[in-house]
């Protein structure tokens, strides 16, 4: 098969799908690379590290795209990529389609078989979600902290505390891989935490992992209404997988916070959980907009800023599948590995995803009936 890897043009994304180990792996079966010039320069790899481990380097975009069965990308196509897409072409990238119509309308149209890392799904685990959702749930309380200070914009207060002055109020929201890793961070930083979720076996294991050094509640309107009100920091990762985000957390709780409280809404990939954030994507570039006096942070590909780390993590957990698609076609590789089932949200002009069919008004065909 031939692998498509173009370089990131998202804002300020700086993360590419595959490593140079990754690319040998691919040649090594047999495949061939093509790599964009310059797509893994923000992440440490020069175009001749690509070379030495056995990809062509291509001067621009559109000859990956038109050489590639399949392109292996990080994040979804934005709207100057649609012009590549062809029947039967394999997207395999993260998409997060249920809040993105545009794009899947075009997939669906051009008869893309989109395959989202993260809808991947072993059980109740998504695998190739995970190690984003491992450097999002730390970054996520970096970044808040960095915000709650005066000079960005903040109420002036430092996540520990000192000897005699409280630490700052923590509240994460959703205890699963962002959740947690967030949770990592606060504790460790001295933060009063307290951590919110429905899923109650969830918040034993959280409960058990950092024992009395953080509080759970169980997670419904009135309690997140409680916490929201007290928090200097909320961190909003909730996930009901492959569906858009539901608003848990209300305008009018968000006026109930102290100016200069800041929400970083981790869940702003699937839509947004906030009544403020939904639809409201931030960047890199400009990462926050205040409203009731209330710092929000929205930014949708947090991971594109710690290229180095994020690179590396993704293309250690999404490059064995990708080498089995390669090997087998999209077809056989679900079959042999039915995680990847879930993984195709659209294919051969149908939405074969169901989460993503509901939310956006398509009819659903079950991939069975394509394979
Ligand atoms: N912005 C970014 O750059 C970025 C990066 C990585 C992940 N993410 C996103 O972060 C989100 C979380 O990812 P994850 O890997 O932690 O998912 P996960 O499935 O591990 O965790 C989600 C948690 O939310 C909980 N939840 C669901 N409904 C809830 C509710 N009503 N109240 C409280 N908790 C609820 C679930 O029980 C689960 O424990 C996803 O939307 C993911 O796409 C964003």
């Amino acid at each position: 098969m031939v692998i498509g890897v173009p370089k990131e043009i998202k804002d300020q994304e700086r993360r590419v799908s595959c490593t140079p180990a990754a690319v040998n792996q691919f040649v090594h079966e047999g495949h061939t690379v093509y790599v964009e010039t310059n797509a893994g320069l923000e992440s440490g790899f020069t175009d001749e590290d690509y070379k030495e481990a056995g990809a062509e380097v291509l001067d621009n975009a559109a000859d990956v795209w038109a050489k590639a069965d399949m392109i292996y990308k990080v994040k979804e196509p934005i709207e100057s990529e649609y012009q590549y897409f062809r029947e039967d072409l394999i997207i395999y990238t993260y998409l997060h389609l249920a809040a993105d119509a545009p794009l899947t309308k075009e997939m669906v149209d051009k008869k893309v078989v989109g395959i989202a890392f993260e809808t991947v799904q072993v059980g109740r685990a998504l695998p190739l979600l995970k190690p984003m959702s491992e450097v999002a749930g730390r970054m996520a309380v970096q970044e808040g902290a960095k915000f709650l200070t005066k000079p960005q914009g903040g109420k002036g207060v430092l996540l520990q505390g000192v000897p005699g002055v409280a630490p700052a109020h923590v509240v994460v929201l959703g205890a699963g891989v962002v959740g947690t890793a967030a949770t990592r961070i606060a504790v460790g930083m001295g933060a009063r935490v307290t951590v919110l979720d429905v899923n109650i076996d969830r918040l034993g294991e959280i409960g058990d992992i950092f024992l009395d050094k953080i509080e759970t509640l169980y997670s419904n309107n009135f309690n997140i209404a409680n916490v929201v009100k007290d928090a200097d920091l909320v961190v909003s990762t909730i996930l009901i997988p492959g569906h858009k985000a539901p608003q848990l957390i209300s305008e009018d709780m968000i006026k109930t916070m102290e100016p200069g409280s800041v929400i970083v809404d981790v869940a702003i990939d699937q839509g947004g959980s906030t009544d403020l954030t939904a639809g409201r994507p931030t960047t890199h570039t400009d990462p926050v907009f205040v409203e009731h006096g209330v710092v929000h942070y929205a930014v949708a590909n947090i991971p594109g800023a710690v290229p180095k780390t994020a690179t590396q993590a993704l293309s250690n957990a999404t490059t064995r599948y990708g080498v089995a698609i390669a090997k087998l076609g999209w077809k056989e590789a679900c079959k042999r590995y039915p995680e990847l089932v879930p993984g195709v949200n659209t294919a051969e002009g149908f939405v074969t995803y169901q989460p993503v069919a509901e939310d956006l008004g398509y009819d659903y065909k079950d991939l069975a009936e394509l394979l």
